[in-house]
């Protein structure tokens, strides 16, 4: 049977019970590895992650970007530090927006950089308000991504672009719908995935304009092995956060799809036209 897709407010429970544990686990960063180079640390590669996605974006100086599903605000802080543009986070996870401001203001960014608790599917933004749209490794989350990504199209400046990272369905001889149903069933229904035909044609109807598309597969994949090794590490520290059978849940499905030939990482960029 189908595994039910969680809803954004229990998506948020979750990463509010993992919000304080996910950083022994995996970091501030809370989205794949690049890793072109095996030793590199965990932070190396999540943050080469991270730059690689803002490389494929122009960032003018003053520019207004849009973070959806900001996790504790690494990344953001990131983009921030390194560019000097404001940001506005949005997460459906209260502790981590907590986190986030706290962090903001702990790197003295809190004038540039601000987060709050909502959900993507209801953005409340006014139209042509935001330079750029960026949506790191948090629309495979989403109910409905389309719904989101034509939300973040409209808040768009015109001329503006949209940089996304996120789970791609690289389809193998079972084909893409037994590809995709596997991938959402052992994934507890908590990723959904499309081809890149698809997503590009998504893009499209939400009057975007696709620009670079960079199938990054094979050097986020051994993501999924690192975190399961740090998280067997962790097992002690883990379980009064989330019991032992959740454990387990989220333990084997690292290892699942470490071996997941089908589950592929994509990074786009899209323009509204100007
Ligand atoms: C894998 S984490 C990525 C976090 C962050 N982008 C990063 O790279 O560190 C997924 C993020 O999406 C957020 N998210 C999931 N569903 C959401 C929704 N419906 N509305 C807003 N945020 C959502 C989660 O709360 C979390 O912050």
């Amino acid at each position: 049977m189908t595994k039910p897709t969680p809803t954004p407010t229990e998506i948020g429970h979750g990463y509010d019970q993992f919000a304080d544990l996910l950083d022994d686990v995996w970091g501030l960063n809370l989205h794949h590895g690049y890793w072109d180079d095996l030793s590199s640390s965990l932070e190396e590669a999540t943050t080469k992650l991270t730059d690689r996605l803002s490389a494929m974006l122009t960032i003018r100086p003053g520019a207004r970007l849009l973070d959806i599903g900001c996790g504790i605000g690494e990344p953001a802080i990131r983009l921030a530090s390194t560019h000097d543009i404001e940001v506005v986070g949005v997460s459906i996870s209260e502790r981590q927006i907590q986190r986030a401001n706290e962090r903001a203001a702990a790197a003295g960014l809190s004038d540039r950089l601000s987060f709050q608790y909502g959900d993507a599917m209801d953005l409340p933004f006014p139209d042509e308000s935001f330079d750029l749209v960026w949506a790191m490794e948090s629309l495979h989350h989403m109910p409905d991504r389309w719904h989101v990504i034509s939300k973040a199209a409209k808040a768009l400046k015109p001329g503006g672009q949209l940089a996304i990272s996120d789970f791609l369905l690289v389809p193998g001889a079972a084909g893409a719908a037994a590809d995709a149903a596997r991938v959402h069933e052992n994934g507890g229904g908590v990723l959904t995935v499309v081809d890149l035909e698809e997503y590009l044609a998504h893009l499209r109807e939400a009057g975007l304009e696709p620009e670079a598309s960079e199938d990054v597969s094979k050097f986020t994949r051994p993501s999924w092995g690192k975190a399961a090794e740090r998280f067997r590490a962790l097992r002690e520290q883990a379980l009064p956060h989330i019991g032992e059978a959740q454990f387990e849940v989220v333990l084997s499905r690292f290892q699942t799809f470490s071996d997941e030939s089908a589950l592929g990482y994509v990074l786009l960029t899209a323009r509204k036209p100007a």
